[in-house]
């Protein structure tokens, strides 16, 4: 099984940008600093116009992936960058690539170079989680597929609901999670070492199986670039895009492109990294992989790199870990925010915690 650290897991996108700039309420005096993941969320954020975004990953695949995505932006037109990236058709990604490249920095390139199958069949279909979700898509749509359709046309949230409930919501459904629910199933087969966090099987069904009924009562699923990930397992521009892809957004990502600066760091090291302090952080799901001292840890790294009342934005998946005693005092969660956010997130499966921090307070 491929390392996970050093192999691309993430290259879409399964957040909800809208999200993120709901809750940081970004201003052009803003240092941001975002986990970076498939790129998605710091990419997404330049639609709130911060000065500046320093993205940082203990992967550095994923900082490759942001590198190559902003050397795509910077040098392809709208069109030729839909194909390149896979989210269109193409038979030239290759040609393309030799544009992109150019606008790389030499280790990237490198990197990229041995990777071209990845660039010809499209990077952003090519990450382990897109792919899982691929393979889960094409069976889903055998089994369901006229019941996708419906739920996809659903006039209204009250009629989606309806619809899962009475199509999806079912033994089937619910003994399918409980299997790939597992922990063994995530470590051993998808190679995801979050599944060591996950709760036990009953809790995990419960939990997901809520999410999607609490999401099919606030979300039209067609609206979510997720739920197109998941029941048809490719992007493509007929269906619903993360914000930074729609086509009305290209050229203000383009032009604030240049804002991003990219670094490889954890988030315990923030303290002492040289590279705060921050006003605003994007911290995705990272208590995805983390038990509590090690989490703690990162919040701890967090504070140290936090201007007084920064605003932070955090995703809890399946591991409901939360800040331990020792900082509750200087992460104060907004729960209405967060509670509000939570059922207007188009990504379904995450509860939403934001609020400011205060570094000073013991
Ligand atoms: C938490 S994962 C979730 C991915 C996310 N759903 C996405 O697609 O954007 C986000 C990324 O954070 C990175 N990561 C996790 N914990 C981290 C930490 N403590 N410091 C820096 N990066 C971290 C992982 O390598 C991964 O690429």
């Amino acid at each position: 099984m491929s390392d996970f650290s050093r192999t691309l897991n993430f290259t879409s996108a399964n957040e909800d940008g809208a999200t993120e700039l709901a809750a940081l309420a970004l201003t052009p005096a803003d240092h941001v600093l975002c986990l970076t993941a498939s790129g998605a969320r710091p990419l997404d954020l330049l639609l709130g116009n911060p000065a500046r975004i320093t993205a940082i990953d203990i992967n550095a695949a994923q900082n490759e992936l942001l590198r190559l995505k902003i050397a795509a932006f910077r040098t392809l037109d709208d069109e030729a960058l839909y194909a390149y990236l896979g989210i269109a058709g193409s038979r030239h990604r290759l040609d393309l690539h030799r544009r992109v490249s150019g606008g790389l920095p030499p280790a990237s390139r490198a990197f990229w170079e041995a990777r071209l199958g990845a660039i010809s069949s499209g990077v952003w279909h090519s990450g382990r989680w897109e792919r899982v979700l691929r393979l889960g898509a094409f069976g889903t749509r055998r089994l369901r597929g006229r019941s996708i359709d419906k739920l996809f046309a659903a006039g209204s949230l009250t009629e989606q609901a309806d619809i899962w409930q009475g199509r999806f919501d079912d033994g089937l459904w619910h003994g399918a999670v409980r299997i790939l629910a597992q922990r063994w199933f995530w470590t051993r087969i998808i190679g995801e070492p979050g599944g060591a966090f996950l709760p036990a099987p009953a809790g995990s069904e419960a939990r997901l199986t809520g999410l999607f009924r609490r999401a099919a009562r606030h979300v039209l699923f067609r609206e979510s670039d997720f739920a197109v990930l998941l029941f048809h397992g490719r992007h493509t521009l007929q269906h619903a895009l993360p914000l930074h892809m729609r086509p009305g957004n290209l050229a203000i990502v383009r032009e604030r492109i240049d804002r991003i600066g990219i670094a490889e760091a954890g988030l315990d090291g923030l303290g002492t990294s040289g590279l705060g302090p921050f006003d605003a952080f994007s911290l995705s799901d990272f208590g995805s992989y983390c038990g509590q001292s090690d989490y703690d840890a990162c919040w701890n790294g967090v504070i140290a790199a936090a201007k007084p009342g920064a605003r932070f934005c955090e995703r809890v998946f399946m591991n409901p870990v939360a800040p331990g005693p020792a900082i509750a005092g200087r992460v104060r969660v907004d729960a209405e925010t967060s509670q509000a956010l939570t059922h207007t997130d188009k990504a379904i499966i995450y509860d939403i915690r934001c609020g400011t921090l205060d570094p000073a307070r013991a």
